[in-house]
């Protein structure tokens, strides 16, 4: 398997982080029971999946699916793979606060919910709104390189996730949604809390953490909206006032009932913060794996762009997505039942041989590239525009300010399946 390359320009081997060979790897996965070396390094076990068990059969039934051609037609065929999840979060939630919250969810639905809230999101979203958020962008960015330079300055060693990149999505879904400055404090903290109950396995803690901070968050909400309401934004580019005067449809104006506008916001709220977050710092972090790249992005800054592609490719932020047949089919050559639930592991497509070319290697050159990191189809991210010039904006604006950035500690993964990510890490900025 190719590793960084340590400041030798090349490539070696390291041990697999378990020692069993591939076919026994691949035929002993268990999503719900995955080793500890899983969650730092889970790309051996992937290929291994890819290679042997490309279509998984897992003891609950569902199947994990690795190959970047079985994912894609699945992305592609919404009719026969459902993203409505009302069947899987049932037991998984029973009654209660997050069941209402993720089956409410546009991610989380099918049409025709899911088109008309997209529509209203999407509206607000286009590459001309996006351009305009790039000078806030910039400024949001420069303040937070200056807080970091004077304490750095001062000996400090800075936690490039609490301190950077962790610290930069918040601000700009806030703006998006013209949340208040002074009462973003607690957005992070429910967002990490909601998306942390989507982990396979569901602990007592996370059910707890989560349901509450959806009631947290609908409490908050509900009077943000009555305030709007009462002085609505521009809909041009506010997309609360977006969503709550809805839109022009063939029946005339279509309005989100009131439940549907809350949990949305909050997905809106989610959906674009530890994405975007990861996407910094594992960017950070791979430039940090392979020092000749990271020279090579200082002497031709203008290959951010396809940095940011690869970034995205290599270290997926989020790694899996989920469906369920609506009907008896097939993928990969295996037959499928209808009410089957199916795991699409981003991760695992993206570093398939079948499309990319030497897979495990960072080329912040690679074009094209296919990745789906942003899923695809008629879910595919609406905010990728979004994500991407907050990657381009936050990375490039670093590597000029801090080019020898280096860590002084660990870096800590977060212990998560579905978002890949770090914690912490704590680095000396030069
Ligand atoms: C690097 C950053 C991001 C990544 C990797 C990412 C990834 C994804 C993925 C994989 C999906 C598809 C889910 C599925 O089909 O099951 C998705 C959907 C979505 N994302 Fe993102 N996202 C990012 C940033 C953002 C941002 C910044 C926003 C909002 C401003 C956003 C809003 C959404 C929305 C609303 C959906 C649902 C679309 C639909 O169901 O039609 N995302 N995202």
């Amino acid at each position: 398997m190719a590793t960084p390359d340590a400041g030798t320009g090349r490539r070696c081997d390291t041990r697999s982080p378990m020692s069993l060979p591939p076919a026994e790897l691949a035929a002993r996965f268990d999503l719900r029971h995955l080793d500890a070396a899983f969650y730092d390094n889970p790309f051996p076990t992937l290929r291994a999946l890819r290679e042997h068990e490309p279509v998984k059969r897992m003891p609950d039934g569902s199947v994990f699916l690795t190959r970047y051609a079985d994912i894609v037609a699945v992305y592609k065929d919404p009719k026969t793979f459902s993203s409505d999840k009302r069947e899987e979060f049932g037991p998984k939630y029973g009654d209660s606060a997050l069941f209402e919250h993720h089956t409410t969810s546009l991610v989380f639905n099918d049409p025709p919910l899911h088109t008309r809230v997209r529509r209203l999101i999407a509206g607000a979203l286009t590459p001309k709104h996006i351009a305009a958020m790039e000078d806030g962008l910039v400024r949001l960015v420069d303040g937070l390189l200056d807080a970091m330079q004077g304490r750095a300055e001062r000996g400090e060693t800075i936690d490039l996730i609490e301190s950077f990149a962790g610290a930069i999505p918040v601000e700009i879904i806030g703006n998006l949604l013209g949340v208040p400055h002074d009462e973003r404090g607690p957005m992070r903290g429910w967002s990490l809390a909601i998306l942390g109950a989507l982990e396979p396995v569901l602990s007592a803690e996370l059910e707890g953490r989560g349901n509450a901070a959806v009631r947290d968050m609908l409490a908050y909400l509900e009077g943000l909206v009555e305030r709007r309401r009462a002085a609505p934004g521009d809909p041009e580019s506010d997309v609360l006032t977006r969503l709550i005067q809805g839109d022009v449809g063939e029946a005339g104006t279509e309005r989100l009932l009131a439940k549907e506008l809350l949990h949305n916001c909050i997905f809106l709220l989610n959906a674009g913060h530890e994405t975007t977050t990861n996407l910094i710092g594992n960017g950070l972090k791979c430039l940090l794996d392979w020092p000749q790249q990271k020279a090579l992005l200082l002497a031709q800054p203008e290959l951010i762009r396809t940095a940011i592609e690869e970034f995205l490719r290599i270290e997926s932020s989020n790694q899996l997505g989920n469906r369920i047949t609506t009907c008896a089919t097939e993928i990969g050559g295996v037959v499928l039942g209808p009410r089957t639930l199916v795991t699409l592991c981003i991760a695992a497509a993206n570093r398939d041989p079948a499309q990319f070319a030497d897979p495990d290697r960072l080329d912040i050159t690679r074009s094209p590239n296919r990745h789906v990191a942003f899923g695809s189809g008629i879910h595919q991210c609406v905010g990728m525009g979004l994500g991407r010039l907050e990657g381009r904006v936050a990375i490039g604006r670093f590597l000029a300010r801090f080019p020898d950035y280096r860590l002084v500690g660990p870096a800590q993964r977060s212990q998560r399946v579905r978002f890949r990510g770090h914690v912490s890490l704590p680095c000396e900025l030069i």
